[in-house]
């Protein structure tokens, strides 16, 4: 059965942990979605695991609505959540809700999601008024990379702590449907968790949120660029990869490769026929 917002508020107050994974096209959501997972995340860390970019920054709106497509297409039952890119919210209320608009309408996501807290309260009200889920981000927030001088983890001091509790109670007032939280100390994602009525979602967040979510080619170890402290690899799939890219190189330039049965075939009268045609021609 398709996993809506309902089902992840269903599953907070039930206490069921949420499984989350981030994808980018067809195949690997569908691989997410009949491996149970409740939730897959159209992140813009596309713009660093899909599309080489050392932050977030560039992603635009086009490329999230090609790959939200993509993997709405897989999601037969995960809930799809496509992020908003830089940009594309914080210039206005306007542009919020016609940019959330886009990544449902062309993108066919169940829900969008934006960094920040009270500073983008308006927006959040305004789209979800329209019926449209959001999902809220807080503590490391990729997009405000520059402000924060690099990816660290954030709300370890008294005051930005104080500040991210007032920013979770601010995007749930405004309609949030759930809320990330990024890099934050464990103890106070708990704090958090247990004050909000909409479920949290961690991600170097520690176990007392109410789910969590990790960028998928971090944990199948297929992404190297960096590699966060709270990610685990799951599996070794980059080495599988390479092993068989490796193995497919060295059939190529053996001759191995194709073998017989990986040919088509031609009956013996047919083949006779090209055979002189080809002879013709090349008198
Ligand atoms: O873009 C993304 O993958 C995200 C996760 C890190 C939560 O926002």
């Amino acid at each position: 059965m398709k996993n809506t917002v309902v089902t992840f508020q269903q599953m907070k107050e039930r206490g069921e942990k949420i499984s989350m994974l981030t994808a980018y096209d067809y195949s690997t959501a569908k691989l997410q979605d009949s491996a149970g997972i409740n939730a897959i995340l159209v992140g813009d860390s596309l713009g660093n695991v899909v599309l080489g970019y050392p932050d977030t920054i560039s992603v635009t709106m086009e490329d999230m609505i090609h790959h939200g497509a993509a993997v709405s297409r897989g999601a037969q039952n995960a809930l799809v959540v496509i992020d908003m890119p830089f940009m594309s919210y914080q210039t206005s209320v306007y542009d919020a809700v016609v940019n959330a608009g886009r990544l449902m309408k062309e993108g066919r996501g169940q829900a969008v999601k934006l960094e920040g807290g009270e500073e983008v309260c308006p927006q959040i009200k305004a789209i979800t008024q329209t019926g449209i889920p959001v999902m809220a981000h807080l503590g490391l927030t990729p997009q405000s990379i520059n402000a924060f001088g690099g990816f660290v983890s954030q709300a370890k001091e008294l005051e930005p702590a104080k500040k991210l509790i007032r920013d979770a109670l601010a995007v749930q007032e405004a309609g949030a449907f759930a809320v990330t939280l990024e890099c934050v100390p464990a103890c106070l994602a708990e704090i958090v968790t247990k004050l909000l009525r909409i479920p949290t979602i961690g991600i170097g967040a520690g176990a007392g949120c109410d789910g969590q979510v990790l960028v998928y080619a971090d944990m199948l170890a297929m992404f190297n660029d960096f590699r966060p402290k709270f990610v685990k690899a799951f599996s070794n799939v980059g080495e599988h990869m390479r092993a068989g890219f490796r193995a497919y190189d060295e059939e190529v330039k053996a001759g191995t490769y194709p073998a017989e049965e990986h040919t088509y075939a031609m009956q013996d009268e047919v083949y006779d026929a090209i055979r002189a045609y080809a002879d013709e021609l090349t008198q």
